[in-house]
This record gives structure tokens, sequence and C-alpha cells, in this order.
């Protein structure tokens, strides 16, 4: 039995300590707003937060995360969120960034940790910071808008 601190939740889940994180939100905890992209690191997609930073879940295992706290995407603009993610899903609802949806819990997910850390991003700041989350639909240049609106929202 593995324990985890989800989105502020206890849970204990009965997995293997191999068993990516991916697997044990979406199969065992429930959680399917966290996408299953590419399994190896490369797309972004499985994006959620171990103690506030940014990191791929399809590549950190169960055993791994001990006492760190996860949040996912439903966290993020839960009835918990933190100011981060409040204003991350107001800019991504003005801008109407989202076009499949499929990659933007993952790229919600980066650009609040990006926030959490760096209050006024620069062009070249969000592009290092995104350059992990990859869009079929190519919705970039309205996700490095919508994070600088979402900059703006937490300076107001
Ligand atoms: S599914 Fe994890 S980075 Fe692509
Ligand atoms: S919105 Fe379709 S993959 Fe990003």
């Amino acid at each position: 039995m593995i324990k985890l601190n989800i989105n502020g939740e206890a849970r204990s889940v009965d997995v293997d300590a191999d068993t990516p994180l991916l697997w044990v939100i979406r199969d065992d905890i429930g959680l399917t707003g966290t996408k299953f992209g590419c399994g190896q690191a490369l797309c972004g997609a499985c994006t959620v937060h171990m103690d506030g930073q940014a990191v791929r879940s399809c590549q950190t295992m169960a055993g791994d995360v001990g006492d760190a706290k996860i949040v996912t995407i439903e966290g993020l603009v839960g009835a918990d969120a933190s100011k981060e993610g409040k204003a991350v899903q107001a800019a991504w609802r003005a801008l109407d960034v989202v076009q499949c949806g499929y990659c933007q819990s993952g790229q919600m997910m980066s650009a609040a940790a990006l926030l959490s850390e760096n209050k006024k991003p620069t062009d070249d700041d969000i592009d290092a910071a995104m350059s992990g989350n990859v869009c079929r639909c190519a919705t970039y240049h309205r996700v490095r808008a919508a994070i600088h609106d979402a900059a703006k929202r937490l300076e107001a």
C-alpha cells in the first residue's frame, strides 16, 4: 500500500512502487483530467505539481512520491485553487486558449508552476518553461498571451 497526498487528501493505493503516478491518478484515484500523451516525458500532457514543481507524472513512480504534495488539474482549478490556479483558469477562459483541449491541463499546470516562481515572466521565460508542453493544435501563441494575462491578474 502506498500513501499519497493528492489535492490535499490523503489517499492509499494498492499499487507497485514502480507504477507511474499518472496511472495511479487516473485509474486508482479516478482523476482523469491528467492526460496520457507519450509516456516518455516528451509531451507534457501528464504534468502535475509535486510540492509546487511541474513534473511529468508518466515518469514519476508512485513509490518515489513519499510525503510530497501532489496537485492535479482538478486541484489547480477546484474549490481550493491557489491564486495562480485561479488566475490561470481565468486567463485561459478570457483568451479562449483551448482548441481540442487534450494538452491543456498540462499546459495550465506548467503555467501555474511558472507563475508561482516568476510573477512577471518574459516571452523567453515562458518559452523556456513551456517548451516541454506540446500542443498538436498549435495554441502556443494563445498560451503565451494567457500567461501574460494571468500574470497581470496576479498583480491586481
Ligand atoms: S505522457 Fe507524460 S510527458 Fe507525455
Ligand atoms: S489544444 Fe489540442 S493538443 Fe493542445
